[in-house]
């Protein structure tokens, strides 16, 4: 594994080395290593687009690591910038394996070897890793995309996108439900995106504001999802839409906390903030260009 380099991989998670975790040489407390692949594999789930404790349950079973081994190259130091990669080189009948490496920029620190075996939690009986799951990470480390992303009407979509709006405006922003729900969600173009398995993990909608203005709303990812570009994907896919109708702007409210993804995406800010659904919020707009 020592002759492993970045190419081998398209997942990484990034992270620094906090004081706490190293000894007194200066240099990372070996243990933590594993802590930092058990990290890493969170942000792989992610990067799946499968919120893990709702992909278990469909699934129906759990991963229980059966085998983890660690081989030292190099050590990392307090303050060290890292990034964890992770691949999952073989799926058997009921075990996924994954490799894992460690980087300081190009230089390769830790290698890993973790083994996961797919079971009944009842029980911890070994159960034959789901089909759906197999082809989701083949898909993933053949660089397929994770979430497919459709647009259509309220009465197309509006079941699977009140699901993700409720679980983020209604039940986490505590939004009142007399504010979240309009009749502009029947005229609107809204989107909709699902993970491998079908699950609806983000939506957003595109209304008319004026001729040749189009206003995007009701931006929402699925809370175990979020920094995975999801929402990205659903805001160029509303942007899209906005283009080819022929609109030469789009112009949104931006909740202040979100205001740096739409800045990210090439939206700038107009205007004073101002205060709605008890939200401080932001106006902020992005010309089009007709035709593409
Ligand atoms: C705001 C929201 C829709 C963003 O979706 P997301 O899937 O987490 O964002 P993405 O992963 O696609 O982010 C794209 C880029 O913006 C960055 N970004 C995301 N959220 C950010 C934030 N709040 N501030 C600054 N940057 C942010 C990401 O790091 C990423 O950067 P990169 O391209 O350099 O990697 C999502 O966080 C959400 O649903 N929040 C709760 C509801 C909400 O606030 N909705 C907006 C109402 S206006």
């Amino acid at each position: 594994m020592t002759d492993t380099t970045r190419q081998d991989f398209r997942f990484f998670h990034r992270l620094r080395v906090r004081w706490a975790e190293v000894d007194m040489q200066r240099i990372v407390f070996n243990a933590h290593y594993l802590m930092y692949f058990d990290t890493a594999m969170t942000d792989y789930w992610r990067a799946l687009a499968l919120p893990y404790d709702t992909t278990m349950q469909t699934l129906g079973g759990e991963l229980y690591v059966k085998k983890a081994t660690v081989e030292f190259h190099a050590s990392a130091r307090a303050d060290d910038q890292l990034e964890v990669a992770l691949k999952c080189r073989r799926i058997g009948t009921s075990s996924l394996a994954f490799d894992g490496a460690i980087f300081r920029g190009n230089e390769h620190l830790i290698s890993c070897e973790l083994i996961y075996v797919f079971a009944d939690p009842a029980t911890q009986t070994s159960r034959p890793v789901p089909i759906g799951l197999r082809d989701i990470m083949v898909g993933y480390e053949a660089w397929e995309p994770m979430v497919r992303v459709e647009l259509g009407t309220w009465q197309a979509l509006g079941p699977a996108a009140s699901q993700v709006r409720t679980e983020v405006f209604l039940e986490e922003q505590r939004i009142p439900v007399d504010m979240e729900w309009d009749e502009a969600d029947e005229s609107a173009v809204h989107a909709l995106a699902r993970n491998r398995l079908g699950l609806p993990v983000a939506t957003g909608r595109l209304l008319q504001h004026a001729p040749g203005v189009s206003q995007i709303g009701r931006m929402a990812v699925n809370r175990l999802l979020r920094s995975a570009h999801v929402g990205r994907d659903v805001l160029q896919a509303l942007m899209l839409a906005a283009t080819q109708r022929g609109d030469h702007e789009v112009r949104l409210h931006a909740q202040r906390s979100a205001e740096g993804f739409y800045a990210r995406l090439g939206f700038l800010p107009r205007g004073e903030p101002f205060e709605e659904a008890g939200i401080v919020h932001i106006e902020m707009a992005h010309p089009l260009k007709p035709g593409l």
